[in-house]
């Protein structure tokens, strides 16, 4: 029926009916009534509709990159595969020379008697000591850390060129500008093409006048500085940086890091032979009090769990781990700093755009890249320090809006296909309180880069994630309260205390299976014992007599955070059999503790709210596999 005719025929109908009878009237009244009512509908759509995209980061347009005529990627380089030293000795020599003044050669640094009070305060404002840093030279030598390996491996003669994108929020200026001048005195000058620093909206003083002072005096040449006109994260922050930049290469640092001795060859060889290839450095330790800078292990990989994707670490393959210096494949970058050619970038559409201020950008920028024909590489042989903060001296200013959450579900939605399930599934009500929002875009992206689907990450690049942190949960050793047999009263407890804290006892509530937070805890199918949150775990090291029993970050790596249960003594073994350590109260002191164990000890036993026996009774076949291998042996 026509649209006119459909009109006709109302409009006598109408007229016939309000002619005809009282009746028709009632009709006529509820049919102008339904009408207003969707009008009204149809108008508060409208209005969230341009609300929403009036919202100061509306996506209203993606960006196009177009590669430039002079892209390093446009043609064939290094064709006879030479390869060069690219250590600068010259200034190695002129950095040795300054050794003995204050933080040099990464020495710490302590503040002066009487500085006490200013020291607080700049500690309070940074959530590290800007006092120290004041202290430092902005050129000031690091310990050189490498593999002595790297210190001898040659990388190829043409390599693109870099622009380094640094966002920053609020930083101290010595801290900011230490990191500027180190990549660039650390970089060859024919690879570096520009420092961009992004200035998120800080609300320092001296991070618009007197930076920009300094810069035009100092460092025009080299560094390009950008003003947010609102605060708008870390995510869009680097975004901005990436569109403004021109070189070949991204590499996006953190705003108060330090690049070690010849940090960018290795970083960037991996992508002149392969444009779609991303590269992490080594992430070292610059100590928030003293500065001090501190090498920090041998490498990992990084992984997340589906229980709130946090962010985990897990050990290289064996491969990888007879040649320590080489290339090894990650599948989750830690998100900080990363180097990607730009072509690559923005053929994977950048970051999502529609993730606010942090979190989840790390996974979708890792699970493009393995996804969508790329690759994702640590460098052992680029080492970069970062000041891990002691504390968090900003709030983020998205009060009330659960952008974590967000952003994980937008991440979720898109890359993760059938899986998604398993994340929301163990916590329905956070992921449906919040709307993922438009992810057409990202569908576009997706389609367009034939990316694969995600069961491809599974198997293919994290095999070994599915053993570790498993789709769905599996059922427990233990949980509940942990109720001392020496005085049934009391429990377990965390007593409110925060993380790396020592766990107590006090009373027990009056629910042992399910008992409240500070009291709930797990001994997992992975031997460790974590609480209610699944977020951190008993965790127990040092030496001597009594070691102190405090709770950490779950590592799902056994270690120090393996425990076990006896069913026949009704102790907690901490660590492999052998030690004999076992869990202990002290009443008296309201403490617990880890020990020497003696069957024999109240103090020592302990009933579990609930004891899956089978489960215990089988427990070394039952559970994540037992990494000790001497422990397999002697509980056979
Ligand atoms: C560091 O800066 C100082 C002062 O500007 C300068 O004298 C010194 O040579 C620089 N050190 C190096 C290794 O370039
Ligand atoms: C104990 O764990 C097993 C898995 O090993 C599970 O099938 C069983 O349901 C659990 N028992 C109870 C009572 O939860």
């Amino acid at each position: 029926m026509s649209m006119n005719r459909f009109l006709l025929r109302l409009k006598s109908l109408l007229r016939l009916q309000v002619l005809k009878s009282r009746k028709s009237f009632t009709y006529f009244i509820k049919f102008v009534g339904s009408f207003l009512i969707i009008c009204l509908i149809v108008m508060i759509s409208a209005y969230k509709f341009i609300q929403r995209n009036n919202h100061p980061l509306a996506i209203t347009q993606n960006y196009i990159y177009i590669e430039p005529i002079s892209s390093f990627f446009r043609r064939e380089h290094n064709l006879n595969g030479e390869k060069i030293d690219w250590h600068d000795y010259e200034y190695l020599q002129r950095e040795k020379e300054q050794f003995g003044k204050p933080g040099e050669n990464g020495q710490p640094v302590y503040a002066e008697p009487g500085e006490e009070e200013l020291d607080k305060q700049l500690f309070d404002v940074n959530g590290y000591n800007g006092l120290i840093s004041d202290k430092i030279a902005l050129n000031r030598s690091v310990a050189d850390y490498r593999h002595q390996q790297c210190k001898k491996i040659k990388y190829l003669k043409e390599l693109p060129s870099v622009s380094i994108v640094i966002p920053f929020y609020n930083d101290h200026l010595s801290t900011l500008l230490r990191t500027v001048y180190s990549v660039i005195n650390r970089s060859p000058k024919e690879l570096l093409k520009e420092v961009i620093l992004v200035n998120d909206h800080s609300t320092k003083d001296f991070l618009y006048g007197e930076l920009e002072e300094y810069i035009e005096k100092h460092l025009k040449h080299i560094v390009k500085l950008y003003v947010l006109p609102r605060r708008s994260g870390l995510i869009w922050a680097r975004l901005a940086g990436a569109r403004a930049a021109s070189g070949d290469v991204l590499l996006f640092l953190d705003s108060h890091t330090e690049a070690s001795t010849n940090f960018l060859p290795p970083l960037i060889e991996p992508i002149a032979k392969d444009y779609r290839t991303c590269v992490c450095p080594f992430v070292d330790v610059i100590d928030f009090k003293t500065f001090a800078y501190h090498p920090q292990g041998d490498g990992s990989r990084g992984i997340f769990d589906w229980n709130g994707m946090h962010y985990h670490h897990m050990p290289l393959r064996p491969g990888d781990q007879e040649h320590p210096w080489s290339l090894y494949e990650n599948p989750v970058m830690v998100g900080g700093l990363f180097a990607i050619s730009a072509k690559f970038f923005w053929e994977l559409g950048g970051y999502d755009p529609g993730l606010d201020i942090w979190g989840g950008e790390q996974y979708e920028l890792s699970f493009k890249i393995w996804l969508c024909g790329g690759k994702m590489y640590d460098a052992p042989c680029s080492r970069i320090g970062h000041v891990f903060r002691g504390g968090m001296p900003f709030p983020n200013d998205r009060k009330g809006i659960d952008f974590i959450t967000i952003n994980y579900k937008r991440v979720a939605e898109v890359w993760l296909d059938e899986y998604k399930e398993y994340l929301y599934k163990r916590d329905p009500d956070r992921y449906a309180r919040v709307s993922a929002g438009d992810l057409s875009y990202q569908f576009y992206i997706k389609k367009r880069q034939q990316c694969k689907p995600f069961k491809y990450f599974l198997d293919v690049v994290a095999p070994d994630m599915k053993e570790r942190y498993p789709l769905e949960e599996p059922p427990e050793f233990a949980s509940g309260a942990i109720q001392s047999m020496a005085d049934e009263k009391f429990c377990i407890d965390k007593l409110n205390r925060p993380k790396e804290q020592p766990l107590g006892i006090y009373y027990c509530g009056e629910n042992k299976k399910r008992p409240q937070n500070n009291q709930h805890f797990i001994l997992r199918y992975y031997r460790d014992i974590a609480d209610a949150d699944m977020e951190s775990c008993f965790d127990s090291f040092g030496v001597g007599e009594k070691r102190e029993l405090k709770t950490f970050s779950c590592h799902h790596g056994q270690g120090n955070q393996y425990f076990r249960y006896d069913l026949n003594t009704k102790q907690i073994f901490h660590g492999p059999v052998r030690n004999k350590h076992c869990v202990e109260v002290n009443i008296g002191t309201q403490s617990v503790y880890v020990t020497t164990c003696n069957d024999k000890k109240l103090e020592q036993k302990w009933k579990w709210g609930f004891v899956n026996e089978t489960n215990i009774r089988n427990w070394a076949t039952y559970g994540s596999p037992i990494m000790d291998a001497q422990e397999v042996k002697d509980l056979s």
